[in-house]
């Protein structure tokens, strides 16, 4: 039997990747821009961090954790998310009273059910602003995110806030939620009930119309948090209005138990019913309640595989690539010293060397499938006047024959 890959993780092959690289380059450019470090922490954490962190009643820790028992008997966990790591690392090396700015990418895994833009090892990058009070690094993280929807050519987004106030409001209002919901148990959906029991404020984004329905005169959020909480949540709104489409939606809670004050998320209806590409909020208490000190922070992240569906760029923003071609076996070595030359001409430069003997059009259509953009041709015009056929492979097919030096020079100007 053959060996496939397990549901839900997908492959990805060097096609793929071309869009995955230019992602990555705006990322690096806006992280740059913004001052932001990079961390990279393990794969594997003690699954304790996550039960402590995200939370036991949250579906991910809940259903979704990836665990098992390692061979000292310790309960391991593939991270489903990045930020619990990146606290554990600060609080290690007792660094909670510094101010960091993080970024983060990479794999992270949930055993949820596979679907169009659901996966079980899907791939993120994390930004998270440690040390930093409730003010000025919501406005730069929010302006953050909607450089990178601007970056990639994102336009047809929503982006979603709300203010789930301190511990305090959250506990109030999750107790005032259940005595007005206790006496509907027997209409609201089963699924809800149980989330009533373990973390009622799920219930709030609930997808069952029975439950909206009695949700409709229940007590609201906004009633729950202060008067400058909600004021902090008008003016963001109001900020960003005019640079895109910006809701304050109540009944975004997310589903990661750690968050106090703003929370966001940004969605299209371009992708589906898994529609949120982004997410993040306030999480102060999370370095305390993981053992280190207080260190109030934000962060949020991008889910790659579904902001890559939404991305528009062209070919054209790909980088610039070359094909070699020698049309007879006798000229390899030469394409050698050439394919050298060129290169240290011009790093920037893609040269892909065929080093192949097979025809001169089928070298031409592999230059095409491969988006090549020009193609230098070593062949009987090399042999007999010293000169090489520089052919250009978009529409318009321009061929010139080029002396070396011209050739070298042609190269470094592309
Ligand atoms: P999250 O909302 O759970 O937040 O995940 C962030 C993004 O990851 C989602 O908006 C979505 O695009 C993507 N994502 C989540 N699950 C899947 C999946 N199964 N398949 C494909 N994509 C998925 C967090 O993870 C928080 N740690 C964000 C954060 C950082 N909050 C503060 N700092």
């Amino acid at each position: 039997m053959n060996i496939q890959s397990l549901r839900g993780m997908p492959d990805f092959f060097p096609d793929d990747l071309q869009k995955w690289h230019l992602l990555e380059a705006v990322f690096s450019q806006v992280f740059h821009a913004y001052s932001i470090k990079e961390i990279r922490t393990p794969l594997l954490e003690s699954t304790e961090l996550f039960s402590r962190s995200v939370g036991n009643s949250s579906d991910i820790v809940n259903k979704e954790l990836y665990s098992f028992l390692d061979r000292n008997n310790k309960s391991i966990s593939l991270r489903p998310e990045g930020s619990a790591g990146v606290i554990r690392a600060i609080i290690q090396k007792k660094q909670e009273h510094e101010k960091h700015k993080l970024w983060y990418e990479g794999p992270m895994f949930r055993y949820e059910r596979p679907q169009k833009g659901r996966f079980r090892q899907f791939h993120q990058v994390g930004v998270e602003y440690l040390g930093y009070e409730e003010g000025l690094s919501e406005y730069e993280l929010l302006s953050m995110v909607i450089k990178i929807n601007e970056q990639l050519g994102i336009c047809k987004y929503t982006l979603k806030i709300n203010h789930l106030g301190d511990i305090q409001a959250k506990e109030n209002f999750c107790i005032a939620l259940k005595s007005f919901l206790e006496p509907h148990l027997s209409v609201i959906h089963q699924l809800d009930v149980a989330r009533l029991a373990s973390n009622p404020l799920r219930v709030l984004d609930s997808k069952e119309n029975s439950t909206q329905a009695i949700l409709e005169n229940a007590p609201r959020f906004e009633d729950f948090i202060s008067k400058k909480s909600k004021l902090f949540l008008q003016d963001l709104a109001e900020h960003y209005s005019d640079q895109c489409d910006i809701k304050i939606d109540s009944n975004l809670v997310r589903g990661l138990d750690y968050y106090t004050g703003l929370v966001f998320e940004v969605v299209s209806e371009e992708l589906g019913a898994q529609d949120a590409f982004l997410g993040g909020g306030r999480y102060d208490h999370l370095s305390s309640e993981l053992g280190g000190k207080s260190m109030p922070a934000i962060g949020f992240a991008v889910g790659l595989e579904r902001i890559i569906e939404l991305m528009s760029v062209n070919n054209n923003s790909l980088k610039t690539k070359v094909a070699l071609i020698i049309v007879d076996e006798q000229d390899i070595e030469k394409t050698y010293k050439i394919a050298h030359t060129l290169r240290h001409a011009n790093l920037k430069i893609t040269l892909d060397a065929f080093l192949s003997d097979s025809s001169l059009k089928s070298q031409l259509r592999r230059a095409n499938r491969s988006e090549c953009n020009f193609a230098i041709i070593i062949g009987a015009d090399e042999r007999s006047t010293g000169q090489y056929a520089w052919k250009d492979l978009s529409e318009a097919g321009e061929q010139k024959l080029l002396s070396f030096e011209e050739l070298i020079e042609v190269y470094k100007n592309l």
